[in-house]
């Protein structure tokens, strides 16, 4: 593995009264972008924020932020997420009546798009999407709170990913959301991430430098 990862620490475990002091750290702990977990209540059971956090976000970091929608219908509000100052938006196939055009929309609007996997969730009932899509998210716990344990065998379907993304020639980049740590990056990058999120291993670690670090293997 000599391809640097991309980390993009979840601001879901930062400090929700004072975001711009959680945007601030992850540039300094030297993380390359900021998830931000965006839940509406419906598609999951848990409630974050919305289009004003990542616009408030915008205004005090420089960092791309990587917006990742737990939402039903997000045909209703993915664009407003780029307007918002989102850099990439991604969002569950299944929660959308049409997944391919929202894919589409984010794009034509300037941002990067996705979608993102449940690990109940069939891949191959969505690889028709691979070819609109810059990034695909594998999820490694359920989508709906951060500090859950990472599911093992949903590495494996990083793995087919990968090999899908490779025979069809394509530069999407895999994105894995959910349970990784210190301890386990290796496996994750060795699966095929392209790009991992990491919540609560960063913002709880006793040094979150170092584990920001060890997550993009520059200290493996
Ligand atoms: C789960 C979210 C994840 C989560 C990551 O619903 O999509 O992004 O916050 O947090 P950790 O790394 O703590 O699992
Ligand atoms: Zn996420």
């Amino acid at each position: 593995m000599n391809k640097e990862i991309i980390v993009s620490p979840s601001i879901l475990s930062g400090d929700f009264a004072n975001m711009e002091k959680s945007a601030l750290n992850v540039k300094e702990w030297g993380g390359d972008w900021i998830h931000c977990d965006v839940m509406d209540g419906v598609y999951v059971t848990n409630i974050t924020f919305g289009m004003p956090m990542v616009a408030a976000l915008k205004k005090v970091t420089d960092l791309p932020l990587d917006v990742h929608l737990m939402i039903d219908k997000p045909e209703k509000y993915a664009t407003r997420f780029v307007d918002a100052g989102a850099y990439g938006v991604t969002f569950h196939p299944e929660a959308s009546d049409r997944p391919s055009e929202v894919l589409k929309e984010i794009k034509a609007r300037g941002a990067k798009a996705g979608i993102a996997f449940n690990p109940d969730v069939a891949i191959e009932d969505y690889e028709y999407l691979f070819p609109e899509c810059d990034i695909i998210v594998v999820m490694t716990v359920y989508a709906g709170y951060g500090g859950q344990k990472l599911i093992e065998s949903c590495l494996d379907r990083v793995a087919y990913i990968k090999r899908k993304l490779t025979e069809k020639n394509s530069d999407a980049l895999i994105e894995v959301d959910g349970g990784v740590t210190e301890d386990n990056c290796a496996k994750v990058a060795e699966a095929g991430a392209d790009i991992i999120v990491a919540g609560s291993a960063v913002f709880r670690s006793d040094d979150p430098r170092r584990t920001v670090n060890k997550i993009k293997g520059v200290t493996k």
